[in-house]
């Protein structure tokens, strides 16, 4: 709780292009719970360097995925999006939290055993650690509730499980935080191989729709979308394929899965593999548009980075303040 309002904390990376599945799964609901939540948006640049990154690209990459969360409809006076580098305090209470999560938990979480087989040549004490900054990140801000996949769903377990440990030792600092499971945000899965999900960093370039996808090559990876040998547009578990595109289709227009198979009924995949595309370049053109001009308002953009930047560490300092009191730091002499 923050000022007496229930808090949502998302970090995002600024790696790999976004894809339609970020925006239909994620973003788009964000958009929904800003009036109901205190929300914060975090940048999370500082878990990005945990594999080595180009700097100027890095920065590059940042600054757009900012903006674009601006450009999707999240205001930027209601909701705290801001870097995670701007705020001190995420590494500060990272530290300390290093003190209160043990070796053993680390060698368990998944995406570490991943992530060092992917990157052989560096596994470095950062890539161990992350799962303790991001349980920084949430626990920073009281945080009642985060949006996350299943694929951070361990690193989430983690956090409670530290949250747990030095409430008991304290007593009540940190608010332990749940999954924030949303009203059918849809899972896109990869147009290619749609038992999987749409994947920013797939291989195969008509697998995936980029946020930045022009028109034409949104069209394209529609028209080319696997399906199966039937004709019927009908949603169903032997119909991953055309499941997909309906879900993609109805959460374009906010639609139902009935309404959907009415439309298209006796019209074949052609006919519905084009409405679908059209319907997706319907939700991205805008975004795109929006984007462009954002990323022209340098001034705009860069008020809200400073003035964020300044409102996260407000609400993070009064945690860590508190932290570093219960630890037996020494109190400061104003
Ligand atoms: N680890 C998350 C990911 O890769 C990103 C992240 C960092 C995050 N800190 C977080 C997500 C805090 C939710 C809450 O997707």
């Amino acid at each position: 709780m923050i000022d007496g309002r229930k808090s949502l904390f998302s970090g995002m990376q600024a790696t790999g292009n976004l894809t339609l599945g970020n925006y239909l799964g994620a973003l788009k609901n964000f958009v929904t719970l800003q009036d109901e939540y205190e929300t914060f948006f975090c940048v999370v640049d500082e878990h990005s360097i945990t594999v080595r990154q180009d700097p100027a690209e890095l920065r590059k990459r940042a600054r757009n995925l900012l903006t674009l969360y601006i450009a999707a409809g999240l205001d930027p006076e209601k909701n705290c999006i801001y870097y995670q580098s701007h705020c001190s305090a995420h590494a500060e209470l990272a530290w300390i939290l290093n003190c209160y999560t043990y070796m053993g938990e680390l060698s368990r979480m998944t995406q570490f055993k991943d992530k060092s087989a992917k990157h052989a040549d560096n596994i470095n004490a950062g890539l161990f650690t992350y799962p303790v900054l991001m349980a920084a990140d949430i626990l920073l801000f009281q945080t009642d509730v985060v949006p996350v996949g299943i694929d951070q769903m361990q690193h989430l377990e983690l956090t409670r499980d530290i949250a747990i440990r030095f409430n008991n030792i304290y007593g009540d600092v940190f608010t332990v935080p749940e999954a924030y499971i949303g009203k059918a945000g849809a899972k896109i899965m990869s147009l290619q191989d749609p038992l999987h999900k749409m994947s920013k960093s797939d291989e195969n370039e008509n697998a995936s729709i980029y946020l930045m996808d022009p028109p034409d090559a949104i069209m394209r990876k529609c028209k080319r979308a696997v399906t199966d040998s039937d004709t019927e547009v009908r949603y169903g578990e032997d119909k991953p394929g055309v499941s997909n595109l309906i879900d993609i289709y109805r959460s374009c227009l906010s639609k139902s899965v009935e309404e959907v198979e009415k439309e298209f009924e006796g019209k074949g995949y052609g006919v519905f593999k084009e409405a679908v595309g059209e319907a997706v370049v319907s939700v991205l053109k805008p975004l795109q548009d929006e984007f462009a001009r954002l990323s022209k308002e340098k001034d705009y953009i860069d008020k809200y980075i400073k003035q964020n930047a300044e409102k996260a560490s407000y609400y993070a300092n009064k945690t860590l303040r508190k932290v570093q009191k219960k630890v037996g730091f020494p109190e400061r002499i104003r």
